[in-house]
């Protein structure tokens, strides 16, 4: 445990995914304003590197790495995470944040983009827990962080990938951390489950609908009548990364104004 002076993360190597804009971005700022080395990845490689050469300047001094990653690849996971633990030195906390959004109910849904979905937000997990163990068992005390959604618990009918995928991560996060409780590695695992933050993936609705009635919309239950901020979640993932939560494991941090309490 470090000592109440020490910055929340200091010493921890992160691997972030997802992490050219939005939650992942906002997360992976927050880990390396609170000591921690990042390897932040993205489908979108020239602007995950952006990110981190951002994070670089603002720090100067090298804390950030970054590389293009396809999070529902298999190869992919075990080339990152060799690579993120030869420039870090070690893992000891992963955050498996890229996920995609995905509009239709269930007679509408083509079963391409059911398996597109569940590659991208579900695969990504399984593929990312399964290959990051073996590095954090070895950087004692570790932490996953999945992002899942407060979609994983209400639903919406033209939301049914979607919904599926983030409950299917709210499940899988709870059976990684039974499994390391077994073990009995200290290798915690824990979900975040965001309501409606400001990001890419609620730009096609705030562009179908107009910001103000888009706005309104996506406001209406939400008791403290507003949207979230990256940083909301990102605190979530900071404390959740941190040895802070070190009794912590199995939980779902839900941020959500309130929403799931009507
Ligand atoms: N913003 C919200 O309202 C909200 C609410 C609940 C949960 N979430 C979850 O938060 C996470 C982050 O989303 P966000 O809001 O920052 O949206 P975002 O669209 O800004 O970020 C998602 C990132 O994932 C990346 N990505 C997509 N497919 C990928 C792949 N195959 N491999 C690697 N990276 C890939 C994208 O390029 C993008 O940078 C997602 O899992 C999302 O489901 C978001």
């Amino acid at each position: 445990m470090t000592s109440i002076l020490s910055p929340r993360a200091a010493g921890k190597c992160a691997v972030v995914t997802g992490a050219a804009g939005g939650l992942g971005a906002a997360s992976a700022r927050m880990l390396a304003r609170h000591g921690a080395k990042v390897f932040i990845t993205d489908i979108h490689g020239d602007a995950v590197a952006a990110v981190a050469e951002e994070i670089n300047r603002e720090h100067g001094a090298t804390v950030a790495w970054s590389a293009a990653q396809d999070v529902s690849d298999e190869a992919a996971w075990q080339r990152t995470l060799a690579d993120a633990v030869k420039v870090m030195g070690a893992l000891s906390v992963l955050v498996n944040n890229a996920g995609v959004g995905s509009l239709g109910g269930v007679e509408r849904i083509e079963l391409k983009e059911w398996h597109r979905v569940m590659g991208v937000n579900v695969d990504s997990v399984m593929l990312g827990c399964k290959h990051a163990l073996p590095y954090l068992r070895d950087a004692q005390p570790a932490s996953i962080v999945n992002i899942s959604s407060l979609a994983a618990f209400k639903t919406d009918p033209d939301y049914t990938a979607y919904n599926t995928s983030k409950a299917a991560v709210a499940s899988l996060t709870k059976s990684v951390a039974m499994d390391c409780t077994r073990q009995k590695i200290d290798v915690r695992c824990n979900s975040i489950h965001p309501a409606f933050i400001r990001t890419g993936i609620v730009k096609p609705f705030f562009d179908k609908l107009g910001e103000e009635e888009a706005t309104r919309k996506l406001v209406r239950g939400i008791p403290m009548h507003r949207l979230g901020e990256p940083d909301d979640v990102a605190y979530a993932v900071l404390y959740l990364a941190s040895d802070e939560s070190r009794y912590v494991t199995a939980a779902e941090l839900v941020i959500d104004g309130g929403s799931r309490a009507v």
